[in-house]
């Protein structure tokens, strides 16, 4: 009967795929709760590789349910895309249900990400112009369109006239752009519609039977903490829950269903937007972990920001999803480059040193990040599978990465493949 989460523990792209396709193997469903296509989760099985956005990583097992919560927005266009490549590749989609209530991306609220990133000028975010924040917007604004109205062609041609006759207001007199052909998008969105039908079902239901089954869930994360709305780096974050707690109210189960909760790191920190990143390398060390670790956006292609793995990010995520063990990624990234440092604590302007992050981007201006070196080491580590065949250095470095976030390490990554880990 366990129900794990797993929860990016940075700023993103933390190789939760990974994880999540290898404990999909032991699970029964496994549910999104939150994001949509901005996500890129990668995973590789005996070479190929399979970058997933909206569906669930647990599609590539036969048999396992996979499930889109009610908290997701979802882009029909990019997700129909996305399950004809699957299709294409041998792999069943049967098995994926979307939730009625889960919010529908429309091309208006890509058109207006786009627009107000260039509004914002050298203030952007830097989003991943998928419409993601306006498609919040709306759900919070109470406008939005929802999958049930999606397959509901009456209700979804009245809702795409009242909602987008106002967003084609928006987009040509506040922004001075183009607007929408209404009846183009009823008619390429009902065409969405009649392909998606057969997958709504009611998650929040099928996830409560499947617990009272003793069915094994797992909840998948997107995003990360840092990016999350309320504990991320605001402005600089994404504008959903990605917190172990975003999986409660963005599945609909009660939070005592949830057994296990796994965060996941890499061995260093990489961030894809604009926003603080106080151990971020600005030079040939980071440009070699960037490039030995391929860290280019798997949504965007954008290169990642690189820098030293953040004990200071890493414990306030500890604390705000209230994890039960870490998965830390990528170890072999970090072979041959030299002394490895972990930053331990921020040394604030005045002088006062803190452990805990900062709660605006005002307060953390002017952090300096205090470091702790250890040993590096240059041999490939990409065969091991106990902890105890990794170089000492290695072993040191996990064993005091764990004591500075206060969490354990119950699983190590050395390789992108679903093979390449070691569990403790
Ligand atoms: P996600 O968004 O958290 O699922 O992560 P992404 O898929 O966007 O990015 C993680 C990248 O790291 C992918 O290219 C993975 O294949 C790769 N990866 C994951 N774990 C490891 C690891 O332990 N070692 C190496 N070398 N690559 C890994
Ligand atoms: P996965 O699930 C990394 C970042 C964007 C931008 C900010 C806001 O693969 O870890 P948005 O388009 O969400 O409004 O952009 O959030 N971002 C991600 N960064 N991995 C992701 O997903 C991300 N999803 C959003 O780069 O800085
Ligand atoms: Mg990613």
């Amino acid at each position: 009967m366990p129900a794990n989460i797993v929860v990016g523990t940075q700023w993103g792209d933390e190789g939760k795929g990974k994880i999540i396709d290898i404990l999909a193997s032991r699970a029964d469903v496994v549910v999104r709760s939150q994001g949509g296509n901005n996500a890129g989760h990668t995973v590789v099985n005996n070479g190929e590789v399979y970058k997933l956005h909206l569906v669930p990583s647990g599609i590539l097992y036969k048999n396992t349910l996979c499930l889109i919560g009610a908290g997701v927005v979802l882009d029909p266009k990019d997700f129909t895309g996305e399950l004809r490549e699957l299709e294409s590749r041998g792999i069943s989609t049967d098995n994926l249900k979307i939730d009625p209530r889960a919010q529908i991306v429309m091309p208006w609220h890509i058109a207006l990400d786009g627009l107000s990133e260039s509004f914002r000028g050298s203030k952007d975010i830097g989003t991943t112009k998928r419409g993601i924040g306006p498609a919040y917007c709306d759900k919070y604004e109470r406008c939005g369109i929802r999958m049930y109205d999606l397959v509901h062609p009456d209700i979804l041609a009245e809702k795409i006239q009242s909602t987008g006759t106002l967003k084609n207001k928006i987009i040509t007199e506040v922004y001075g752009g183009e607007p929408f052909d209404l009846d183009a998008v009823t008619k390429e969105y009902t065409e969405y519609g009649k392909i998606l039908a057969p997958h709504m079902d009611d998650v929040s239901v099928l996830t409560f039977n499947a617990h009272k089954e003793g069915k094994t869930i797992m909840f998948e994360g997107a995003q990360a903490t840092l990016l999350d709305i309320d504990f991320g780096t605001y402005p600089y974050v994404t504008s959903s829950h990605p917190l172990s707690a975003g999986v409660c109210v963005g599945t609909g189960v009660g939070p005592k269903v949830i057994t296990n909760i796994i965060g996941v790191a890499k061995a260093y920190t990489t961030r894809v937007g604009k926003g603080p990143f106080p151990t971020e390398l600005d030079d040939e060390i980071g440009d070699r972990i960037r490039n030995t670790g391929g860290e280019f956006g798997t949504t965007t292609g954008r290169p990642r920001r690189t820098g030293w793995f953040d004990a200071v990010i890493v414990r306030h995520s500890v604390r705000v999803n209230g994890l039960d063990s870490l998965a830390i990624n990528k170890l072999d990234t970090l072979a041959n480059i030299g002394t490895l440092k972990i930053c331990v604590a921020y040394k604030k302007p005045d002088g006062t040193v803190t452990e805990h992050f900062p709660p605006a981007l005002e307060e953390l201006d002017g952090c300096e990040p205090i470091y702790e070196e250890f040993e590096g080491f240059t041999e490939d580590i990409s065969d091991c599978r106990t902890f105890e065949e990794l170089p000492e250095s290695c072993q040191k470095y996990i064993l005091r990465l764990e004591e500075l976030v206060g969490c354990h390490v119950g699983m190590i990554g050395v390789g992108p493949d679903r093979t390449q880990v070691i569990e403790r």
